[in-house]
């Protein structure tokens, strides 16, 4: 199946199943904007649980905290926001759309890779297990042609984005002919550039009122709040603070579902060193968020790491972890090392010292930060996009049938567990609510006794629940039941008593944890 087709698919999926809604549906939605239904939301919890938990418990020197999104307008001013948080806008004259100049250019870039790829893929075919990938992909003049102009492309583009150069951005557009996906023409204004902040009012009366925005990142809450951390907490320099929270952009080109929200949430954590030391810190934080990704065991090869083509003007390292989406490889998380930049800008613009006195080496400095900064609702996509399988099972009779099935991680799961009472008579309803009412407290559990035991299995196969637990008339004789599992459908006789055990086993965070470390 195309890849498109498996996202829209998804999309469908994600609504059907209560995953994920639009905003404001029954009034024809909110653009960029989602709600998370009762199985998004539980997943987006086990996600957040797992993003904190491994900062927070896990590391002695990272410590959460929770900041408002209001903030005083000056802290944008001093971190830069306002001046500088600028999209490069270009507008087709015919069809009317925006859309951003950078993505253009790197769609443009995609393309001349994918026809590369394409060449290699079919060059494999015809050549079998003799094929030389490394070989080919040197020497073959259409490869070569696709990887030099994408090349000579991205030279440009980085140059461009380096120098602040609009025209240039605009010039690449135009040079490479590219063309509007809604009218078809290469009729295109120039690029401007497009602050992504929110504002709003606050106070009642009109000249009185402050202009606040809505907060673009978490991470000015953090760095705010350093010394009060610091100082209430004593601590000591390498430390972290980790925070979890809505964000708002102005997006322009908001496409793509829940890739690119106008609100969305962040998890970021800053961690504080030595100046001199950050480098060393960024490597670190690099190597240890991606051993958290691949713990989910979603396939190593889905990731890879994507250094920024431009560094911001206050970094002096920055790398994205990107995930294979359905539409290709995509920024996830970003991990920046900062230097001292925002604690002095805050300095500069509160006028109160932002220092750190470090005893062991006996002097005071503004310490330097390292930035690690995940989506969860990216997070979320990444998962659902890995999970999403359609599979040819075997029905009744010999005949088929297709079964769509979410392989989340089990730990990740909404839903741990289905007790399933084969009729709803003979006290096999009673004997399955007594199972539930036992591991309620451990599992998210559900009960369901509608439909025939087939539906009820594609039910939970379809929200990713990892366990069936299917009572009968023999489990009240012998307290004995069917446990099935979601992604192998096999079926197992075990007593009540160990399915504890067993689907504790499964679902263990402390378990995902060991596999961070
Ligand atoms: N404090 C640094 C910062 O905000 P960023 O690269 O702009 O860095 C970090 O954002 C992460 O936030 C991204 O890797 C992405 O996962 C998520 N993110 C950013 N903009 C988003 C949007 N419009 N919709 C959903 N997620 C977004």
């Amino acid at each position: 199946m195309a890849q498109e087709d498996v996202f829209k698919k998804l999309v469908a999926h994600c609504k059907e199943y209560g995953f994920v809604f639009q905003s404001s549906e029954i009034y024809d939605g909110l653009g960029a904007v989602y709600d998370y239904g009762q199985y998004g939301v539980e997943l987006k919890n086990n996600i957040k649980k797992y993003w904190w938990d491994s900062m927070v418990l896990l590391h002695e020197n990272v410590v959460g905290i929770d900041t408002s999104i209001f903030m005083h307008p000056a802290v944008w001013k001093a971190s830069g926001h306002v001046d500088a948080f600028n999209d490069p806008l270009i507008d087709n004259k015919d069809s009317k759309k925006r859309y951003r100049a950078d993505v253009l250019i790197e769609e443009l870039m995609a393309k001349y890779d994918a026809k590369a790829d394409k060449e290699v893929e079919k060059a494999a075919k015809r050549f079998g297990e003799n094929f030389d990938e490394a070989l080919f992909r040197q020497t073959n003049p259409r490869v070569l042609e696709n990887l030099n102009k994408k090349e000579e492309i991205h030279a440009r583009f980085v140059k461009a984005l380096n120098n602040n150069d609009l025209d240039e951005l605009k010039q690449i557009i135009v040079d490479n002919e590219v063309v509007c996906p809604v009218s078809g023409t290469k009729n295109w204004t120039d690029v401007r550039q497009f602050n992504l902040m929110f504002s709003t009012e606050m106070g009642s009366t009109a000249d009185g009122a402050l202009k606040i925005y809505l907060r673009p990142e978490t991470a000015q809450g953090i760095f705010v709040n350093f010394l009060n951390v610091q100082k209430t907490g004593r601590m000591k320099i390498p430390f972290g603070i980790a925070q979890i929270g809505k964000a708002f952009r102005n997006e322009i080109v908001a496409r793509q579902f829940i890739f690119r929200m106008r609100e969305f949430e962040q998890m970021e954590m800053q961690f504080f060193v030595a100046p001199g030391e950050e480098l060393q810190w960024f490597e670190k934080w690099k190597e240890t968020r991606m051993k958290w990704h691949r713990a989910l065991g979603m396939g190593d090869s889905k990731y890879r790491f994507h250094d920024h083509d431009k560094l911001a003007h206050y970094a002096n390292a920055a790398t994205d972890i990107e995930f294979e989406m359905p539409f290709g490889f995509k920024e996830v998380e970003g991990i920046h090392s900062r230097t001292n930049f925002d604690l002095s800008q805050h300095q500069q613009h509160s006028g109160k010292r932002i220092t750190y006195f470090d005893a062991e080496k006996n002097e005071s400095y503004v310490p330097y930060v390292v930035e690690t900064s995940i989506g969860i609702d990216r997070m979320f996509l990444s998962i659902m996009a890995a999970a999403y399988h359609e599979e040819e099972v075997e029905a009744k009779e010999g005949a088929k049938e297709m079964r769509v099935v979410l392989k989340l991680p089990p730990v990740l799961a909404p839903v741990k567990l289905a007790v399933l009472p084969l009729v709803k008579k003979d006290g096999l309803p009673e004997l399955a609510r007594s199972i539930i009412d036992t591991l309620k407290f451990d599992f998210n559990c559900q009960y369901d006794e509608k439909d025939s035991i087939g539906k009820r299995y594609r039910r939970q196969d379809a929200i990713g629940t990892p366990f069936c637990v299917t009572v009968d008339h023999q489990s009240v004789h012998d307290n004995s039941v069917t446990i099935r599992y979601r992604d192998t459908m096999e079926q197992e006789r075990v007593n009540i008593s160990a399915l504890q055990r067993i689907i504790a086993e499964k679902v263990s965070m402390r378990e995902l944890f060991k596999k961070t470390m």
